[in-house]
């Protein structure tokens, strides 16, 4: 018998944000609210289905297509709307080729390839994310066979970025670090640097020789599509080799059809031609090709001015309830004189905020309340609505 067995394996631990949802479902009390996983709901709960992919959906129905397999770097529609949509169309970027997109599962899937390529291809072994950070990019980059290191980014005390500390820990990090960054929307804070805080952090970028990898799951619900994006174009600007994952599991409410993007921007179109040979190989050898349902939808979408207009619209319902959900809560906190002032949730930006609970807090409104959240005290505001959020204030109340 070979010594490769399974007898000896101990179980993984449940994972940190979709374990709570299976924890969630679990409950039979009809009062429960799930606030872990970031997924946006409606005021009825549900997960919505825009009318943009609805109606792509309908047209792709009765347009009767085979089932063929797409190319290994996705369709090359959906590819070209997205690096428009990110960039511009008439950004240099786009229109000098030095960019390559490729389709992906998700923002993870994105992230994986991108992630692979950096330590496989070009020799990165070291890796930094944000303090904290969506759990996942730390086990992402350990797969990938990268040493993760952190820089500060939360200043707990003031409810703020600690800039002083992530530009500290930036400087400090060795050349060739991978440097994680969310775009927009930190997840979990809910704290995005501002305009000149990037550019200060491009500039350490530029200096210590460091790669930027920007994830940007949530585009549209921080500001709007194109101010989300604007920590991209400096980017863009600055002539920095970086990468860029893209996911439309939030913005269309694609979660199940895992469409993505992983975008590497270069210094010319030779290199993003080589660039683009490396990751099909990589997607070859990880899944083959990507699916191609949820492409057909975005690209359908986001190539027709007049449904693109519309999507606009859609996503900045999604994000105008989020925001009333915000002060809603903060101003529910208030009214019941909650122990602490909860105003901070309302400067956050995106579906999460960061409370600053603490995890036996939150197993507490979990085990007497029936609300679940992450136990890193992030709440996703889109678990609330005008009939919960007052149950929701007073229990949080209540854990103080
Ligand atoms: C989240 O942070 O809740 C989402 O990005 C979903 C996920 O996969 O964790």
């Amino acid at each position: 018998m070979s010594d490769l067995t399974f007898a000896g394996l101990t179980p993984a631990p449940a994972d940190p944000i979709l374990g709570v949802t299976e924890k969630f479902r679990a409950d039979p009390r009809p009062q429960k609210v799930n606030l872990g996983v970031g997924v946006y709901l409606t005021e009825e709960g549900k997960t919505p289905l825009l009318d943009v992919v609805r109606d792509a959906e309908m047209a792709l129905a009765q347009s009767n297509q085979p089932h063929g397999y797409i190319p290994i770097n996705g369709l090359p529609e959906y590819c070209s709307a997205v690096q428009k949509m990110v960039f511009g169309a008439d950004s240099e970027v786009v229109q000098s080729g030095r960019a390559v997109t490729i389709q992906t599962l998700g923002g993870t899937g994105g992230l994986k390839v991108g992630m692979d390529f950096m330590h496989n291809v070009c020799g990165a072994s070291r890796a930094a994310t944000s303090v904290p950070t969506w759990g996942n990019h730390n086990a992402l980059l350990k797969y990938a066979g990268f040493e993760v290191a952190g820089y500060r980014y939360y200043d707990k005390a003031n409810d703020c970025v600690d800039f002083e500390g992530m530009v500290a820990d930036l400087k400090a990090l060795p050349a060739k670090t991978l440097v994680v960054m969310h775009s927009c929307c930190h997840n979990p804070t809910g704290y995005d640097l501002t305009p000149e805080q990037w550019k200060t952090v491009i500039e350490i970028c530029r200096q210590g020789q460091l790669t930027p990898f920007l994830d940007m799951a949530y585009q549209g619900f921080g500001v709007g599509l194109k101010e989300d994006a604007a920590s991209i174009a400096l980017f863009a600007e600055s002539g920095l080799d970086f990468l860029l994952s893209t996911s439309f599991s939030k913005s269309f409410n694609l979660y199940g059809e895992r469409i993505g993007a992983l975008t590497v921007v270069t210094q010319n179109a030779s290199e993003a031609a080589v660039v683009l040979t490396q990751l099909k190989s990589m997607v070859r050898a990880n899944y083959s090709n990507p699916p191609s349902h949820g492409a057909r939808i975005v690209s359908r979408v986001l190539n027709n001015p007049q449904t693109f207009e519309q999507w606009l619209g859609e996503l900045a319902a999604m994000r105008t309830r989020i925001q009333k959900m915000r002060h809603a809560l903060a101003d529910e906190m208030a009214r019941i004189g909650a122990k602490r002032d909860f105003s901070f949730v309302t400067r956050q930006k995106g579906m999460f905020s960061f409370t600053g609970l603490s995890p036996e807090q939150i197993d507490r409104l979990a085990d007497e309340f029936g609300i679940y959240a992450v136990r890193n005290g992030r709440i996703c505001i889109c678990g609330l609505n005008t009939r919960n959020v007052e149950y929701v204030a007073r229990s949080i109340a209540a854990v103080l």
